[in-house]
């Protein structure tokens, strides 16, 4: 099985041709990873300081912003460093969203832009419970927040100063996923998901849909026999590449790394050139019933 597409830009702001934005939306929805070895970030000579553990709060694994308020999570620091965080952090999130823009012009209109993150912590000496635990194969879901059957498109840039590449593991399909897993997975108690919303441990309803996914990503984590014996196969990701997945589809575990800033997208089904083959459409063919 491949799972890396492997795409030639040079620079995100440089108009892609025909035929390699139907390479880069069918190799997207296909649930592989776009891989772009030519693309880095750039740091400036003050924000190298930044490659380092120190800025994070310890309580948090990254630092994280929202362009659309401007403010910045989980960062320790003076505030001149917040401020000249902050802008390395919004310049990252400006230039994934026009890369995303050139690679996938038929989502452009759709695209909802979340958060942005830094994640300067090592991945494998990061200690958490299973749940939380990145290094075990998974397909993303949040708790606190449902994303009702949208998307997640994440872009990763590995900014590693030490030559050392980003580790994940991938595994199968999510149509095998999915059907591995939601036999085990019942209903949710009846007004569980209205009453989340009122207690607020959820910013949103949570959708039978959302439901189920998280069910997947908490039974994939905690299933030690699956994580061993899952088809899957080794990615590494050099200093200086840019890679594309929609991590809610292509199962995933990052084993070591350090240094990484991703930007997520939300992006609704009806945005894709086959909505059939995103997740929410594959849940609702194998339960034979609506999800949100
Ligand atoms: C993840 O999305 O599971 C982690 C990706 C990474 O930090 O490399
Ligand atoms: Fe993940």
């Amino acid at each position: 099985m491949q799972v890396i597409e492997t795409l030639a830009i040079p620079h995100g702001d440089a108009p892609l041709g025909e035929e390699q934005q139907q390479q880069a939306i069918n190799a997207i929805e296909n649930g592989k990873v776009i891989f772009l070895p030519q693309l880095t970030f750039k740091l400036t000579a003050l924000e190298q300081r930044f490659l380092s553990p120190n800025y994070v709060d310890p309580k948090a694994k990254n630092i994280s912003f929202d362009i659309h308020s401007h403010t910045l999570c989980g960062v320790q620091g003076s505030p001149n460093d917040k401020q000249q965080l902050q802008a390395m952090m919004k310049r990252f999130a400006i230039q994934a969203r026009q890369l995303v823009e050139h690679l996938f012009p038929h989502y452009q209109t759709a695209l909802e832009q979340a958060r942005t993150s830094f994640r300067p912590v090592q991945v494998s000496d990061r200690k958490t419970s299973y749940r939380k635990d990145d290094k075990r194969l998974h397909v993303d879901a949040f708790p606190a927040t449902p994303n009702q059957g949208k998307r997640i498109l994440r872009v990763f840039s590995n900014i590693n100063p030490q030559g050392e590449d980003r580790v994940w593991r991938v595994g199968e399909p999510f149509e095998n996923v999915a059907k591995r897993f939601l036999p085990q997975i019942s209903n949710p108690p009846p007004g569980s998901a209205k009453l989340l919303k009122l207690l607020k441990i959820t910013k949103s309803y949570r959708t039978h849909y959302d439901h189920i996914m998280l069910q997947i990503h908490d039974r994939m984590k905690a299933d030690e026999t699956y994580q061993q014996q899952a088809q899957q196969c080794e990615v590494r990701f050099p200093p200086n590449t840019t890679w594309i997945v929609q991590t809610d589809q292509v199962s995933h575990a990052a084993m070591s790394g350090q240094y990484l800033l991703e930007q997520t997208f939300y992006l609704p089904v009806t945005a894709m050139q086959d909505p059939q083959r995103s997740p929410l459409r594959i849940l609702e063919k194998l339960t034979s019933r609506s999800l949100i």
